[in-house]
């Protein structure tokens, strides 16, 4: 039998991965040991796990080198690959927001807005025919408005407490975002009994 392959986004999302593979009988103990390594097999079930950057899961899984991959939604319509999302794992769950001052308002007019989701940005901006300049940044994003490289941010908002810290808030919601499971699509067709054994489990599971 075929090794099935599933990518894991490194990260926040991991443990809650490999958690939830733990409770349908899969074998993830070499993941949890503190190592280098990044592909992982559980032999009995013929299933090997892959550790990667959150930002390449759709990548891995588009491309057929990842059967299955676990990322957040965000990731997912960044990114805008041609897989299929089979399954909401509810974890990992916050919003995407638009940001800025504290009680402040998006003008009508122009604005700069500094995002690591530069594709999410301006799909939303344009349904609003808002016009924006977006700077696009890797990381703490936050510090754009506070040293004045734009008026407002795109990005995720989980427990809030970095907007409160840094004296900002949410000022427009845009979506909701939670952990996925994905598919390459011909993978689908060739497991298709394998894969959507797991998505059964996974979805029993997820509702507990
Ligand atoms: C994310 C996100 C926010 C923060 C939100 O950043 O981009 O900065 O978490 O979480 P909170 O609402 O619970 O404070 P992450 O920690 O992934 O790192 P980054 O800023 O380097 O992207």
């Amino acid at each position: 039998m075929k090794y099935l392959t599933i990518a894991l986004a490194k990260g926040r999302l991991s443990e809650l991965s490999i958690e939830l593979f733990e409770r349908i009988g899969l074998d993830c103990s070499k993941l949890k040991e503190k190592s280098r390594k990044l592909i992982f097999t559980d032999d009995e079930n013929k299933i090997k796990f892959m550790l990667v950057k959150a930002s390449d899961v759709p990548t891995y899984v588009e491309y057929g080198a990842a059967d299955i991959g676990i990322v957040g939604k965000d990731t997912i319509m960044e990114d805008g690959r041609n897989l299929y999302e089979l399954l909401d794992l509810k974890f990992g769950a916050c919003r995407m927001c638009v940001c800025g001052w504290k009680d402040s308002k998006v003008p009508s007019g122009f604005i700069k807005v500094a995002t690591k989701y530069p594709n999410i940005t301006r799909n939303y901006f344009a349904q609003k025919n808002q016009t924006v300049e977006i700077i696009k940044l890797s990381g703490s994003v936050e510090l754009a408005p506070l040293c004045g490289l734009s008026e407002f941010i795109v990005d995720i908002v989980e427990s809030g407490r970095t907007l409160k810290e840094n004296n900002l808030s949410v000022i427009e919601e845009i979506c909701s975002i939670s952990a996925r499971m994905v598919v390459n699509r011909v993978s689908l067709k060739m497991e298709k009994e394998r894969i959507m054994d797991i998505v059964e489990k996974l979805r029993q599971e997820v509702s507990k």
